[in-house]
């Protein structure tokens, strides 16, 4: 039998914003959806947009043209934003004739010009993507948290994650007995290690950029409170309108490409049923060395045999001159 998850149970899929709806999916220009939307109706945008490095679905432009692009879509969603609200664009880097531009140094001022604030600046670091022979390969990509005033929805309970010592407490003074940490978890920090979506990844389609559902749960769960709109103007396979309502959210997002439209429709109808298979948010990064996988057998074992001797002797010459 089908596994159902109630409050998603046979909730339409709109295609144009209505106050009364809970999930839209607008097949067009992101740009057309917001005119439709009253000022402060949202709580929470969230999105990776274009970055103009020529994928199928952009055509690249000059950096001016597409900055002026991107500012004309951020001033937007500003203006549908709610005053407690937040904006998280998502970005890498612009590439320019094998130099790196990064994204999210060039759409700062646009966003501080709208009058929003940074909240942090949180490094997405993930272990795959392509092999560079010219540079270092780029294994992080930036959320930019921004909010529209100083008074803004932040819950940092249910994203927390377990601490290093889950168990440890004080065993002197006054706080001796306690647990030293929030018992809950710790702070996520600003450094997320999370998977991104390659080939051998449960959530992989066939589009080239995807979220992994598990980032952008946790930007909902701490950025937004059951009932609120989360918009994804870029919304590609829909994977931000399925973080939204997982957790009693409402989804909105648009999207240019009819078999992506397609694609997060289905999705989305597959999350609805429970029958959606994406990666845990709880679940910790495969490490193949705990794995006891064979094949990571370091192939400098002699160096290191080599270095820890020469480490030892420095060490006995740091005791003598002590
Ligand atoms: C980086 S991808 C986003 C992928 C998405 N985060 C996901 O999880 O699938 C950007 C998406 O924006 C779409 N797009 C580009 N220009 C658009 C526009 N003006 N309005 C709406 N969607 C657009 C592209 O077709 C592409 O699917």
């Amino acid at each position: 039998m089908v596994k159902q998850k109630s409050c998603n149970h046979y909730r339409a899929i709109a295609d144009t914003f209505h106050p009364s709806k809970a999930i839209v999916v607008y097949p067009g220009d992101c740009l057309d959806l917001l005119k439709t939307i009253p000022d402060e109706t949202l709580q929470l945008v969230v999105t990776s947009p274009p970055y103009n490095i020529g994928k199928e679905y952009e055509q690249k432009l000059d950096i001016e043209v597409y900055l002026q692009q991107q500012a004309l879509v951020i001033a937007e969603c500003v203006r549908v934003l709610s005053p407690r609200g937040s904006i998280c664009w998502q970005v890498g880097n612009y590439v320019d004739r094998a130099a790196i531009i990064p994204l999210d140094a060039a759409l700062y001022p646009v966003f501080s010009d709208c009058g929003l604030r940074m909240r942090n600046r949180i490094v997405w670091h993930f272990e795959h993507g392509l092999h560079c022979s010219r540079r270092f390969s780029g294994r992080y990509e930036t959320i930019n948290w921004f909010t529209k005033s100083d008074d803004y929805v932040f819950n940092l309970d249910p994203v927390r994650v377990p601490q290093k010592y889950p168990g440890k407490k004080h065993f002197k003074g006054p706080k001796a007995g306690q647990y030293s940490g929030n018992p809950l978890g710790k702070n996520p920090g600003d450094v997320w290690l999370i998977p991104n979506v390659k080939s051998n990844h449960v959530e992989k389609t066939e589009h080239p950029c995807q979220f992994p559902v598990e980032l952008i749960e946790r930007l909902v769960l701490a950025l937004s409170n059951k009932g609120d709109w989360v918009l994804d103007p870029f919304l590609g396979t829909g994977t931000s309108v399925i973080a939204a309502i997982r957790h009693d959210r409402r989804g909105i997002g648009a999207e240019t490409v009819p078999k992506y439209v397609e694609l997060a429709c289905t999705r989305i109808r597959q999350e609805m049923e429970g029958v959606l298979r994406t990666r845990p948010m709880d679940r910790p990064v495969y490490d193949p060395v705990e794995a006891g996988n064979c094949l990571t057998v370091a192939p400098w074992p002699k160096n290191i045999a080599k270095q820890k001797s020469l480490s030892e002797k420095t060490n006995k010459t740091d005791r003598i001159t002590d």
